[in-house]
């Protein structure tokens, strides 16, 4: 190489393809020896209770032992386990804890996971010849398998044309929610809108072929859950006039009846009075009479005595 460069610059002149091939086949030279080991989780997203492998990659060469710390630095403090490659054993550190595992490529296994595992993890690699490399990574997302989500409706009879709206209802956090009819995915029309998060799934108006079984399933990145099925039915459509007594319930009867009620104590309070107000003019009537006919019966005896006495 020395004797190449000499030559371009005895001519005069160094041409930059020429410098940059030569840079490239330096860079490639010493890939292999200057490659360092990462360390990646597999998988990325983990599930609370599941299990994850932080797969070391980029280890050339007869490997003598791997040390296995977590956080960022080999601090024996923070020492999860040695393991050494000829014999296959495995020391335990302070933070060892039973649900480390260390493979015979160096890989390490972390079991029954919670939120204490989250983090970076480093790795120290001890090679045949006692050259040591050293690596620091293994970041994963940890989530909580969902549970399973509440499905409602507004009503499950639906009058066609009406609307209805079906609910998903989750507590669980960053989840995505899709829906199904019959087990299909539902196709959003015109008439089938979702909500920007997919928590409702309205249809209006509501179709008689839109009659049959809905289903919600949520999901994050490590598990899914369905909900249980709501069965939407055609209503029969009844005349307008069923809903009105429906809603109102025995109202009118009682109010009815109540008149009713009313108007035949009216009659009969008119009855009576009136019965009462005859008898009584009768009574007067014979008071009368009886009266008139005693004044008479004066009259009468004065009568007679007057011409007696007049006689
Ligand atoms: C090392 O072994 C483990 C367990 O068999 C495996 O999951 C992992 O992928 C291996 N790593 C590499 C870099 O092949
Ligand atoms: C529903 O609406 C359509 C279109 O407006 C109409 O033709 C149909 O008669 C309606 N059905 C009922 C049951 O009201
Ligand atoms: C909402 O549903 C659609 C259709 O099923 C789906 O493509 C999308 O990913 C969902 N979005 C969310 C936030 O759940």
């Amino acid at each position: 190489m020395m004797e190449m460069g000499s030559a371009t610059s005895h001519r005069g002149f160094v041409p930059w393809q020429v410098l940059l091939l030569t840079a490239s086949v330096l860079i490639f030279w010493n890939t292999p020896t200057t490659a360092k080991p990462t360390i990646e989780a597999v998988p990325f997203n983990a599930a609370e209770g599941g299990s994850v492998v932080l797969v070391v990659r980029n280890v050339a060469g007869k490997t003598r032992s791997y040390l296995w710390y977590k956080g960022d630095g080999a601090y024996p403090a923070k020492n999860i386990a040695v393991f050494k490659v000829s014999d296959q054993t495995t020391t335990h550190g302070p933070l060892y804890n039973r649900r480390q595992k260390i493979f015979l490529n160096g890989s390490m296994m972390l079991d029954n996971l919670n939120k204490g595992d989250l983090g970076v993890y480093t790795i120290r690699i001890i090679m045949q010849n006692f050259m040591m490399l050293q690596a620091t990574g293994g970041q994963f997302h940890l989530y909580r398998p969902v549970s399973e989500p509440t499905l409602e409706s507004t009503h499950t009879s639906v009058r066609e044309n009406d609307s209805v709206i079906l609910t998903c209802l989750s507590s669980d956090p960053g989840i995505s929610i899709r829906w199904f009819f019959t087990n299909q995915i539902v196709q959003v029309t015109g008439r089938k809108k979702l909500s920007p998060n997919n928590v409702t799934f309205t249809i209006d108006p509501f179709k008689k072929e839109d009659a049959g079984e809905y289903q919600c399933v949520v999901s994050n990145p490590v598990s899914s859950r369905k909900s249980g099925i709501i069965r939407l039915s055609v209503k029969p459509n009844i005349r307008k006039k069923s809903p009105g007594r429906s809603q109102w319930g025995i109202l009118p009867i009682v109010v009815g009846v109540m008149a009713g009620v009313a108007l035949m104590g009216a009659l009969a309070c008119f009855l009576f009075f009136k019965k009462k107000e005859e008898k009584e003019e009768e009574e007067k009537e014979k008071d009368k009479n009886k009266k008139d006919k005693e004044k008479e019966k004066q009259e009468e005896e004065k009568g007679e005595t007057r011409p007696h006495g007049q006689l």
